[in-house]
């Protein structure tokens, strides 16, 4: 008896903190530790005093990623496959399956959500204040004005007809209640809402705090004081963009310094991801990668990541890791069990011996995506292969070094030059014409089969599919073996009664029967 109350309080008091930072679309070349044109000091300085991943990988887009991240599962295993759920769509996290704030919550941890939730809120059960989280402050949906909190969203189909086909409302909440805060830049507001979260915690209890950081998503908006400091950047979409950037910076370096000064900072794991590549169409940039976000390519799914775990001196690991395997290994670093029938549904494994120690990751290979809402129906590509698997189909799939792309990999599917570097006399003369205009959004890729060997060619210029049939062979099946397990896509319907108008002004749950 004695030993195991002595095991509760010994575990409670050595669990450590958990801080998670999401920075919406950040892509590859957006730091400034991969860009010297990029000013974020605080983000540098925080991979550096972590486990640096340098072989990391997310998806191509927002809601897949964070449903990933927070289940461990792929999104084929939850219906959240196709896109990023729309407001107004019925589409939310399977309510049959665990989430990492559930589990931390009955760990005994002390969980707070500020900032993007974007795992559905159709139904009330669906809430992150009714998925693990004591207090969500933030938004629901995938994005919205960075003051105006409103989003507007289409698609309504022939029997409503509203203004210029869109809907339109607010899209913010407090802790289960709206609230119409107008007047303040997100990255402030919510920055505001952590140090105030983190100043009030009980250091006895164990803190877990998600912070879904609103830059640099699109819509385009930075405070003056940010958008001075990059007035030399001639491109209009890059010089607020890069503002962003450094409005995120400084909201990391308040956020940091609010554990520090709590004394709780060296006992704290701290994963800082992005949840996918940098949209070129809004300012972001992945160079030297091919694509962008939303596309398949590496500029779409190589994340910037970082993890820093109590007692682990800073390191860079080259081994894979998949954003899959987040949950297993947050699990473990937090020494917090789950049931075993949970833990038999994850699809990513625990890499905390890994990331500690060094030696082989537990992940050889990772599942991109298989999306059979988009298919490729363009007949340039006759090749025949023994495989069940319909390369028609938008898939893709990382088997140790080699990659596999189906279907259309989405656009633009060439490198995007960074716009900055026109803004700059340079030693060297890049070719302009080898880069891709990043308004092709239509892909220029026509082929149904691409193989890479990312190890030798991480930019993706060799398409060695004809080259190594007997790699694409094995790939294909292991694909069609994935596909084997998926369930299909949540049904992509808008429903009418998501309209803010019936609810104040306010995208909130709009299906009250259970
Ligand atoms: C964490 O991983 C280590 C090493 O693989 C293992 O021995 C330990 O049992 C795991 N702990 C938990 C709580 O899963
Ligand atoms: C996946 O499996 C389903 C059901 O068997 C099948 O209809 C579909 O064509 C398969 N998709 C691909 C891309 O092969
Ligand atoms: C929020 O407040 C502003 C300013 O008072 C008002 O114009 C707007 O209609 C309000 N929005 C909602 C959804 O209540």
């Amino acid at each position: 008896m004695i030993s195991v109350l002595f095991f509760q309080i010994y575990n409670v008091i050595a669990s450590p903190n958990v801080l998670i930072l999401i920075a919406d679309d950040l892509g590859w070349h957006d730091i400034g530790l991969h860009n010297d044109l990029f000013q974020t000091p605080n983000i540098d300085a925080l991979i550096k005093e972590s486990i640096k991943l340098d072989n990391y990988y997310v998806n191509p887009i927002c809601t897949p990623t964070r449903s990933v991240l927070l289940s461990g599962r792929y999104q084929i295993h939850t219906g959240l496959q196709h896109g990023v759920i729309l407001e107004g769509q019925r589409i939310g996290f399977p309510l049959s399956d665990i989430l990492l704030p559930e589990a931390l919550r009955d760990c005994g941890y002390r969980n707070h959500l500020v900032g993007k939730w974007h795992l559905g809120f159709y139904r009330e059960e669906m809430l992150p204040e009714n998925r693990g989280f004591e207090t969500h402050f933030g938004y629901l949906g995938g994005a919205e004005g960075h003051y105006s909190r409103s989003q507007c969203t289409g698609h309504w189909g022939h029997e409503y007809n509203p203004p210029n086909g869109l809907v339109c409302g607010m899209d913010f909440r407090d802790s289960g209640s709206n609230r119409n805060i107008t007047n303040q830049y997100s990255s402030d507001l919510y920055t505001d809402r952590i140090e105030e979260i983190v100043s009030n915690h009980n250091t006895n209890e164990p803190l877990f705090l998600y912070a879904g950081l609103q830059n640099v998503h699109f819509p385009l908006e930075a405070p003056t004081e940010y958008l001075e400091y990059y007035s030399w950047i001639q491109d209009h979409d890059r010089r607020i963009f890069a503002a962003m950037t450094m409005a995120l910076d400084h909201s990391i370096g308040r956020i940091v310094n609010s554990f520090k000064q709590r004394g709780i900072w060296d006992n704290t794991i701290v994963y800082f991801t992005t949840d996918n590549g940098g949209s070129s169409l809004y300012g972001g940039n992945n160079f030297p990668l091919r694509g962008i976000k939303a596309t398949l390519w590496e500029g779409g799914i190589k994340g910037i990541g970082s993890i820093k775990i109590p007692g682990i001196s800073p390191d860079t690991r080259n081994q894979m890791v998949h954003v899959s395997d987040i949950m297993p290994t947050m699990l473990n670093l937090t020494n917090c069990q789950v049931d075993k029938k949970d833990e038999r549904k994850f699809d990513g494994n625990d890499q905390s011996e890994m990331l500690k120690f060094g030696g082989q990751s537990p992940t050889d290979q990772f599942l991109i995506n298989i999306d059979p809402f988009n298919t490729r129906p363009s007949k340039s590509d006759k090749r025949k292969w023994n495989s069940d698997f319909d390369v028609t189909v938008q898939a893709g799939l990382r088997w140790g070094e080699w990659k596999i792309l189906t279907g259309d990999p989405g656009g633009p599917s060439g490198w995007i030059f960074p716009p900055e570097l026109q803004s700059k006399k340079l030693s060297f003369a890049p070719k302009m014409s080898q880069y891709e205009d990043p308004k092709f959004i239509k892909s220029q890729w026509k082929r149904r089969v691409a193989l890479f060997n990312i190890a030798q060619d991480p930019l993706e210029t060799a398409d060695l599919s004809d080259k190594r049939p007997d790699i694409v062979e094995i790939m294909l099946d292991k694909l069609s073996a994935y596909n084997k397990t998926a369930v299909p896509p949540q049904p992509q319907v808008w429903d009418w009664a998501a309209n803010p108008d019936f609810h104040n002004g306010f995208w909130q749950p709009w299906i009250l029967d259970p």
